[in-house]
C-alpha cells in the first residue's frame, strides 16, 4: 500500500545491522514444466499458463528499483543485502538469477527508461512450504514470507549512504559492472583514474544537492534521460563527467523516494520492524497520506481465494471493493501519486484483481489420516463451525471482547480512517477508474471469522501472525509461547505450521503482537486436538 512506502522510510534506519535470512529455501523439481516448484493448478482452474505467469510476474505499475541499482547496491553494501538475490528478504526464487515469484520487470520512464523491478500481489500472497525432509510446494494466494519493509528499507538506506562522496565512489565501480558486465579491467582502471581526477568535483556536486531535490517542487519528479544515467566502457573512453553522473543518480534516488512516498528527511520515531510476511498497511497509509498517526498494528496478508463469496475483506472487514484495495497496493508500492493523479496502468491492476477473484483454496498435498480426520469433523462441527461456516456476511464479525485477540488493528482503523480513505477515493484520478457510488471503506472495530479453507497453508495464525501453529492455537492462551522465531519455510505437518526458526523474533508481549484470545478448542484432550488438526487438513 501507499503507506508501505513510508514504512520503508521509517524502517530504513532499523536496518543498519541486517541479519541474514535463514529460511531453508528448498527447491524441488516435481513437475516437468518450467516451474521449479510444485504448484497445484486445481487452485486456479480457470487460468491459462499465461494467466499464472501474469499472476507471478505481471506488472501492477510498481517497478521502482532499477535492476542495475539493485545489483550495485548489493555489491556495495553486503550488510544491507545479505543474499545474492531477494531470497534474503524472504522472496521465493525459482532459479538463481531469475526474478523471484511476485516480481515484475519494466522500463520505467521516470527512472530514465532503466529496467526496474517491482512487486505484485504474489510477492506477499504466495508461500513456499517445505515439509521436514520433503520437497516444497508453492501455494498461490496464501500469506508468504517476503519482508517488504526490510527490502525497501535496505534500498532507502543504500540511497542515503550513496549520497556520501566516499560511498558514491565505491558504488560507481559496482554500477559500471552492473551496467556493462563485459567492461573489463581496462574500463575499471579508466574509472579509477577518472574518480581520482574528478574527486573534488564529485564531492562538490553531492554537497550542493545531496537529496537530489534542489530546484524542484516537493513531491514532483525530475525528467531523467537514459544517457545521463549511463556508465559503460564507451563513455569512460570518451571522457565521462562523473560529477554530472553523480548528480543524475541523486535525482534518480529522489524520483524513487517520491514514488515510494518517502520523505527526504527520515522521521526520528520509528515503528518496530514487522518481520517476514507482515506489515502495517493502514497505519502507514494514514501517516503518509493524511499525516495522522495510528497505533502500530502489524498484520499478515489475508488469503486471496474464495473471494467470490465475500463482500467485505481485510481482518476487520473494512473494504468492499477489490479494485480499491488493489489500487492502494499499487500506489503504495511504487506507482507515483502526483498531486491527486495516480500514475499506473489500470488495466493491469484490474487484471490482477479479476484473476484473484477466481482462486480456490489449496488441497493439502500430503497424506491425511482418514479415521482421526473423521472423528475431527465432529469436533469441528461442535466447536468451530458456528463461527467459521455459513454465509460470509457481517454475522462473521466478532466483537473484540468476545474474541479476545490483539485489539490494536481493529481499533486503529476507526471512523476517521474510513472517512479519510473514502474522501481520498473521491478525489484521486486514475485513468480508467471511476470512483465508487457508495463508500467502499468502513470501520467495524471487530474481527472477521474467515472460512478455514486451506487453513493448513496459513501459518502463523491470527491476523497478526502471533500464533505459530494450529497446535498452539489449540493451547490455552496463557500457555502459548511468549515469542517465536519466524522466517523458516520448513513446515511441521503434525503441529500444522512453520517450525520455530528464522532471523526474526516475534515478541508477543509488544504492542500489536499479543497472542491472547481465541481459546476455542483449547480444553479438548490431546487426542481430540490431534483429530481436529487432521480434519482441518481436509478443509
Ligand atoms: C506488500 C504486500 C502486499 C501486496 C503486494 C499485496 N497485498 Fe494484499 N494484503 C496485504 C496485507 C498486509 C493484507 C492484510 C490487510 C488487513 O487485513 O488489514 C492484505 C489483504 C488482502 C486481501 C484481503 C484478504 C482477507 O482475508 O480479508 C486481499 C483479497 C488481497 N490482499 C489481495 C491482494 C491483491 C489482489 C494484490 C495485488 C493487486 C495484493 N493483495 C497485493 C499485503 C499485500
Ligand atoms: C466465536 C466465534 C469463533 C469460534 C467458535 C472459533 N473461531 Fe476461529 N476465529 C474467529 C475469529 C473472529 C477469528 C479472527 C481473529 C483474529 O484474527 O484476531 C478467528 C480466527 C481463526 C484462525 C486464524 C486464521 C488465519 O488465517 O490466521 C484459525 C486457524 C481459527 N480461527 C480456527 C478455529 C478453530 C479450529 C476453531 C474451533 C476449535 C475456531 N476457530 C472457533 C472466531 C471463532
Amino acid at each position: 500500500m501507499r503507506a508501505i512506502g513510508f514504512a520503508i522510510a521509517v524502517l530504513a534506519l532499523l536496518l543498519t545491522s541486517c541479519e541474514s535470512y535463514h529460511g531453508s529455501g528448498a527447491t524441488a523439481r516435481q513437475e516437468p514444466a518450467r516451474r521449479a516448484h510444485r504448484i497445484d493448478m486445481a487452485q486456479v482452474p480457470l487460468w491459462s499458463e499465461e494467466a499464472l505467469e501474469f499472476f507471478l510476474h505481471g506488472s501492477m505499475s510498481t517497478e521502482i528499483v532499477p535492476e542495475a541499482l539493485l545489483q550495485a547496491f548489493g555489491a556495495t553494501y553486503p550488510d544491507l543485502f545479505p543474499g545474492k538475490d531477494l531470497l534474503s528478504f524472504g522472496a521465493i526464487v525459482e532459479r538463481p538469477g531469475e526474478l523471484p515469484l511476485g516480481f515484475s520487470r519494466r522500463e520505467v520512464p521516470h527512472l530514465g527508461g532503466l529496467s526496474a523491478v517491482g512487486m505484485n500481489c504474489a510477492s506477499c500472497h504466495t508461500v513456499e512450504i517445505a515439509p521436514k525432509g520433503g520437497a516444497s510446494v508453492v501455494v498461490l494466494g496464501a500469506n508468504g514470507h517476503f519482508d517488504a519493509e526490510a527490502y525497501f528499507g535496505a534500498v532507502t538506506v543504500a540511497m542515503l549512504r550513496t549520497a556520501e562522496p566516499e560511498n558514491m565512489r565505491r558504488f560507481l565501480k559496482h554500477y559500471l559492472v552492473a551496467i556493462d558486465p563485459k567492461a573489463g579491467d581496462a574500463a575499471l582502471r579508466l574509472l579509477d583514474d577518472a574518480l581520482a581526477e574528478q574527486r573534488e568535483r564529485i564531492s562538490a556536486a553531492i554537497k550542493t544537492d545531496p537529496s537530489g531535490a534542489k530546484d524542484i517542487a516537493a513531491g514532483t519528479l525530475h525528467p531523467l534521460r537514459a544517457a545521463n544515467l549511463r556508465l559503460d566502457r564507451k563513455r569512460l573512453e570518451s571522457g565521462v563527467d562523473l560529477a554530472a553522473l553523480a548528480s543524475s543518480l541523486l535525482k534518480l534516488f529522489h524520483n524513487i523516494r517520491v514514488s515510494l512516498h518517502i520523505p527526504d528527511e527520515l522521521p526520528k520515531e520509528l515503528p518496530p520492524a514487522s518481520g517476514p510476511g507482515r506489515n502495517d498497511p493502514f497505519g502507514l497509509l494514514s501517516r503518509s497520506l493524511f499525516g495522522v498517526a495510528t497505533p502500530y498494528s502489524p498484520i499478515k496478508p489475508g488469503v486471496t481465494w474464495n473471494l467470490e463469496n465475500r463482500t467485505w475483506v481485510h481482518a476487520d472487514g473494512n473494504t468492499r471493493l477489490p479494485i480499491i484495495r488493489n489500487l492502494l497496493a499499487s500506489l503504495g508500492l511504487g506507482a507515483p501519486l502526483l498531486g491527486n493523479e495516480g500514475k499506473l496502468d489500470f488495466a493491469q491492476v484490474k487484471r490482477h484483481t479479476d484473476l484473484t477473484e477466481t482462486m480456490r483454496a489449496p488441497r493439502y498435498p500430503w497424506a491425511v489420516d482418514a479415521d482421526p480426520a473423521r472423528r475431527g469433523a465432529n469436533l469441528y462441527q461442535s466447536h468451530c463451525a458456528s463461527c467459521h461456516e455459513g454465509p460470509e456476511n457481517d454475522k462473521r464479525l466478532y466483537a473484540l471482547e468476545k474474541i479476545g485477540t490483539d485489539p490494536t488493528r481493529a481499533r486503529a482503523f476507526d471512523a476517521q480512517q474510513a472517512k479519510l480513505l473514502n474522501e481520498f477515493f473521491e478525489k484521486v484520478q486514475i485513468k480508467g477508474f471511476h470512483p465508487p457510488q457508495e463508500p467502499a471503506i468502513r470501520s467495524t472495530g471487530k474481527y472477521w471469522a474467515t472460512s478455514l479453507r486451506g487453513v493448513w497453508a496459513r501459518s502463523p495464525y491470527l491476523h497478526n501472525a502471533s500464533v505459530r501453529t494450529m497446535q498452539e492455537l489449540l493451547t490455552p492462551p496463557a500457555q502459548r509461547p511468549k515469542s517465536y522465531r519466524r522466517g523458516s519455510r520448513t513446515y511441521d505437518t503434525e503441529a500444522m505450521g512453520f517450525i520455530d526458526e528464522g532471523h526474526y523474533v516475534l515478541d508477543t508481549t509488544s504492542l500489536g503482537n499479543s497472542n491472547t484470545g481465541h481459546d476455542y478448542g483449547t480444553r479438548l484432550s490431546a487426542a481430540e486436538k490431534r483429530d481436529l488438526i487432521e480434519f482441518l487438513k481436509t478443509k
